[in-house]
């Protein structure tokens, strides 16, 4: 029986509790009695029983044949990286990724003899930046922080054509409004710290992709060592189980709070892929089931934005996203905080510019704090 998302967040992967538990078992182990030398469980091969369930149930809610969780990230991005490129590789990225991406692939590829070349996110900018060396392309939609949509079958096809590997960071999507695996992409890769987990209390990263590209990505993993302990993958474990409500709700919100500040005097741009306006709209509606929980705002000029930060009663400033509770920032002093700053007046992140992780609280008390502080 092919099961609805909602039934695969609660249930996918779980193992049954010999004790009769109807959670699966916490093993905090690191040394596991074995059979033969070639079945060891041990934490960094990442086949640990809680490592098993969190790994099966993302490849599930991916539509992928194998998943992977790692330490952070970051952690499952570079291990991506270090098991598909070589030396004389090129990957292009797409404009609108995660700063600590960008960070990563500018210091860290040339040390490995690859190159890395940036693109609009437009499929006909990718087309034209494709040469012989390009070996992954690496996007993120929507895009972070001005929440810009790209066309995932069109990247595929035209990837899949020159034989180059696709890799989509889910994080602000996540599977329940997005399956990129189910689209054309190759690999997924995730900030687990922020969906997956919801609740802003652990750091995680994942990976979902087919068993045949998982195997290079697993023995890199394995060498580097990047594992999560037994308590991180139970809770992100349970976490994952509410995944899907929690999404439907921030999509919600986000989405309310985007209609009712369009039109606010002190607002001069609303970013989200929801807005009939927004100009990516039809594509978000092809291939995502709700816009998500991200949601950017440019403040009019007369706007202090400090000012509009310290007078939010409800809302807290902080870095990361994807938690319960909505969250803001200025992308030019977090996210985006080690992009260069030609770049980012390229792209517009200027002092203006807020971006709210939407959570769950009611929308109306969300809309009331950032009216009073406007
Ligand atoms: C979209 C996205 N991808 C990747 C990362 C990196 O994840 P982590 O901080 O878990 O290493 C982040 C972190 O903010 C993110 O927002």
């Amino acid at each position: 029986m092919t099961q609805r998302v909602d039934t695969q967040c609660v249930h996918a992967g779980q193992i049954e509790d010999p004790q009769g538990g109807v959670n699966t078992p916490l093993s905090l182990s690191s040394a596991y009695s074995y059979e033969s030398a070639e079945n060891v469980l041990y934490p960094r091969y990442y086949n640990t029983p809680n490592h098993q369930v969190v790994a099966a149930k993302l490849a599930i809610l991916e539509a992928a044949e194998s998943g992977l969780a790692l330490a952070s990230g970051l952690a499952a991005i570079s291990n991506v990286l270090l098991a598909h490129l070589k030396a004389g590789d090129e990957v292009l990225i797409t404009q609108g990724c995660y700063g600590g991406t960008q960070s990563l692939m500018h210091a860290e590829l040339p040390r490995m003899g690859a190159t890395l070349k940036e693109c609009a996110m437009d499929i006909d900018a990718i087309a034209q930046a494709i040469t012989p060396s390009t070996k992954i392309i690496y996007l993120e939609t929507p895009s972070n922080p001005l929440l810009e949509v790209i066309d995932l079958a069109a990247v595929a096809q035209l990837a899949r054509k020159h034989q180059i590997l696709t890799v989509v960071d889910n994080t602000f999507a996540t599977p329940v409004n997005q399956q990129p695996i189910a689209l054309g992409i190759d690999i997924v890769v995730h900030s687990g710290t922020k969906y997956l987990a919801g609740h802003s209390d652990l750091s995680a990263g994942l990976v979902a992709c087919s068993e045949p590209l998982m195997v290079p990505i697993r023995q890199t993993a394995v060498r580097y060592g990047a594992c999560l302990n037994g308590l991180d993958l139970w809770l992100l474990e349970r976490s994952m189980k509410t995944l899907a409500i929690r999404v439907e709700r921030q999509s919600q919100n986000a989405l309310a709070l985007a209609q009712a500040l369009q039109d606010h005097p002190a607002i001069e741009a609303v970013f989200y892929p929801g807005l009939e306006t927004h100009p990516q709209h039809t594509i978000a509606q092809q291939q995502m089931h709700a816009y998500g929980g991200m949601l950017s705002l440019r403040l009019a000029s007369h706007i202090n934005p400090d000012h509009f930060e310290q007078n939010l009663r409800l809302i807290r400033r902080a870095v990361s996203l994807g938690g319960v509770e909505t969250l803001c920032c200025r992308p030019l002093y977090t996210s985006h905080a080690k992009v260069s700053a030609t770049e980012r007046a390229r792209l517009g992140i200027d002092e203006q510019l807020i971006r709210l992780s939407v959570g769950i609280e009611s929308s109306e008390d969300l809309l009331t704090d950032i009216e009073q502080a406007l």
